[in-house]
């Protein structure tokens, strides 16, 4: 049986962890929005036509910041379009999912059902068709309180309070081919340096995103981030990443290391960012904005033949509607270990996307919601990992992959929070033949307990829920879990994803 061992102590922490790392993302994409968080004739929608039983999953899976409207529509899209009287908008096509949008959902009405879920709006501007002017206006209709032409147009619409949005994204992967005004690193670099200096004197508060590359497959990936950042490093809080992992042609030992390549991401832009920090002088540091990644079978999507007539535009399709195995939950909780492992800097991230479209919550029209197996690491993650993430010395046995080179078994990260003393710590084997016995030093934690231990596993590593069979794959207490002096013992069933909570135990 492979082994691995791991020290925890609490006084080596890596960084506090931001809760906006639990972010996600709604596009004008698919049903993401329509027949998504918004049906007016759903038995549970609310006055605003929003899905109560969506907006309750929501709150469950502990969402922290939802990015808003794209993605690769944004770049495309003339905010205007959907504000004010809803029998004045214009219907549009969007070319980036060639679908119609009808613009009865907008900043207004994703603010209202933001205040339903408790969470923060992250909002892109388009940089790909449009420009400073256009970025200028769009947050000066968010958040200036009134006195201005937009600004008194969203009282008008019935807003009276500004929508506060901190976070903004200065366009969407412009470095994309399949973009709309996608651009060199050169130009995108100006056109975000002006865009964020103007929208800093209208609205010093806000944090900006800069876009790094699309993906760190690009070609340009590196370059680009380098480029970019020369220009705007003064002006940007923030650079994107976006990462996406799939099963490809059945090399499933590659795929459970997926993580392996988010690291390596994360730690090339973070020394990209502060290669330029240090030629340019400057002090401040530029953290990550992780805001897309997930699981997400691209190939599969390409490969379908989507549009039958050029025509053809339809109002929320099925687009991009991935039912995701167990196997791509456990990989995917993987992904979440990765982010907090970078928690000093990815401080803040986004599950790309959350409700039909490569998400963790389903819909039917008319019908049942319903949680994927990816909602349970995400969930769980969200609520048990609190306070400061854990600098880990883990051992780990290897194994051989075809994409990755040798790689350890079992991945890990743990935090702890000062505050209720409570532990976390979270764990994947990615042994596609055998359980795997983990011996965890605890002793430095003082005398704990196990509060709560919570394991995906499944004989079938291709089961999913689906909307017949919701609950086919669910996490169960881990009875292998057991404390002796000071040294926590856990079986982990082959390719399984597993999270563990302590708590002090008070002096006796
Ligand atoms: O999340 C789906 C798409 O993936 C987004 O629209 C785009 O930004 C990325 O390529």
């Amino acid at each position: 049986m492979p082994r691995a061992h791991l020290t925890l102590d609490p006084h080596f922490t890596v960084g506090r962890i931001n809760r906006r790392i639990f972010g996600s993302f709604i596009e004008h994409l698919g049903r993401c929005v329509y027949d998504g968080i918004y049906e007016p004739g759903h038995p549970t929608a609310d006055s605003n036509g929003f899905r109560e039983d969506v907006i309750e999953l929501v709150r469950e899976l502990g969402v922290s910041t939802i990015r808003y409207p794209g993605g690769n529509f944004v770049s495309g899209f003339r905010w205007e379009d959907s504000v004010g009287p809803r029998s004045e908008r214009p219907t549009r096509l969007d070319l980036a999912w060639h679908s119609t949008e009808t613009n009865e959902v907008g900043i207004d009405e994703f603010a209202l059902w933001l205040e339903k879920t408790g969470s923060e709006m992250m909002y892109a501007v388009n940089l790909g068709t449009r420009g400073v002017l256009e970025a200028l206006d769009v947050l000066e209709y968010a958040n200036i309180a009134s006195g201005t032409a937009l600004s008194d147009a969203r009282v008008q619409n019935g807003h009276p309070k500004p929508h506060a949005i901190s976070m903004w994204c200065l366009g969407n992967e412009m470095d994309g081919p399949w973009q709309l005004g996608h651009t060199s690193a050169e130009d995108y670099g100006k056109l975000a340096s002006q865009t964020a200096k103007a929208m800093r004197q209208l609205d010093p508060s806000v944090e900006l995103v800069v876009c790094g590359s699309s993906s760190a497959h690009m070609p340009t990936f590196g370059a680009w981030e380098h480029t970019v950042l020369e220009h705007t490093y003064e002006d940007v809080d923030y650079i994107s990443c976006h990462a996406y992992y799939e099963e490809i042609d059945g090399d499933t030992a590659s795929f459970l290391a997926s993580a392996v390549d988010m690291d390596h991401f994360i730690e090339s832009v973070v020394a990209t960012a502060d290669a330029v920090r240090a030629q340019l002088g400057q002090t401040k540091k530029i953290n990550i904005s992780f805001d897309e990644w997930n699981v997400w079978y691209i190939r599969r999507y390409h490969s379908e033949d989507k549009i039958t007539e050029i025509d053809s535009w339809p109002t929320a399709p099925r687009l991009l509607e991935d039912n995701y195995s167990v196997l791509d939950a456990v990989v995917f909780g993987n992904l979440m270990i990765s982010l907090l492992k970078h928690a000093e800097r990815v401080t803040s991230a986004s599950l790309a996307q959350l409700v039909n479209v490569i998400a963790p919550i389903m819909t039917e029209p008319g019908g049942d919601v319903w949680r994927q197996t990816t909602f349970y690491p995400f969930a769980l993650t969200s609520r048990l990992a609190v306070g400061d993430a854990l600098e880990l010395k883990l051992s780990s046995d290897t194994y051989e992959t075809t994409t990755y080179g040798e790689v350890p078994i079992i991945d890990a990260v743990a935090t702890h929070d000062d505050e209720t003393g409570r532990t976390a710590i979270f764990l994947v084997n990615r042994s596609q033949r055998t359980a795997s016995e983990i011996t965890i030093d605890v002793s430095h934690l003082g005398t704990v307990s196990l509060l709560e231990t919570h394991t995906l596993a499944d004989d079938d590593i291709y089961a999913t829920n689906t909307l017949v069979d919701q609950t086919r794959v669910t996490p169960s207490p881990n009875e292998s879990a057991s404390i002796t002096d000071g040294v926590l013992m856990i079986t982990l069933p082959a390719v399984s994803w597993t999270a563990i909570s302590l708590g002090a135990l008070p002096a006796a």
